[in-house]
């Protein structure tokens, strides 16, 4: 798909068909994931792609939506806050690289007729738990992987002029 198009194309799905994932649609839309910048190329991130049907209930306690847990997969993406690069001022930046993990994700999955949705609102110690994450992995992001069988609504977004500010502020 043309990136103008993928942009548009890309939505939440917060509903999903019981059919499962093609493991070659799989094996691209993590391959993106691998792809995707992060600062000083330390890749600080592990990606937990949950297909089990047990650990897929379980995942209810860690957020509670019917569309998430009942997807054919969920994938959590968890930064390494340890490997990240910080800046000189203490600033680690490791939710910019998994957000930009997650976005290559969703992009991908996207061109190849995949939904995902977003997750920040869920339980990160019931995420720890269920997943038996390492200490030093922390829960960033979680998006459930499937055919969606949602309709996308019209984007809602601000428009430009109070988005961008050209040369600086006033
Ligand atoms: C960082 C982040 C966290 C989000 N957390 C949730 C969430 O916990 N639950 C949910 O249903 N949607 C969540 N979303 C989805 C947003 O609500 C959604 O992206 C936004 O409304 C724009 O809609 P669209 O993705 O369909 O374009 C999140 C999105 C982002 C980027």
């Amino acid at each position: 798909m043309d990136f103008k198009d993928l942009v548009r194309a890309r939505y939440s799905a917060r509903a999903y068909l019981d059919r499962p994932v093609e493991p070659q649609k799989l094996d691209l839309v993590l391959e993106a994931a691998r792809l995707a910048p992060t600062a000083a190329n330390r890749q600080p991130f592990r990606l937990v792609v949950v297909s089990d049907p047990q650990i897929r209930a379980d995942m209810k306690a860690a957020y509670h939506r019917r569309w998430f847990y009942t997807a054919p997969l969920i994938v959590a993406a968890c930064g390494v806050p340890s490997e990240n690069w910080v800046r000189c001022d203490g600033k680690n930046y490791n939710d910019v690289d998994v957000a930009i993990v997650m976005d290559y994700l969703t992009l991908q999955a996207a061109d190849i007729g995949l939904g995902t949705c977003w997750i920040a609102d869920f339980d990160p110690d019931a995420v720890r738990d269920i997943l038996h994450l390492p200490a030093d992995l922390e829960p960033v992001a979680l998006t459930p992987l499937g055919y969606s069988a949602d309709e996308p609504k019209a984007k809602q977004r601000k428009p430009l002029d109070r988005l961008v500010v050209h040369n600086r502020f006033s």
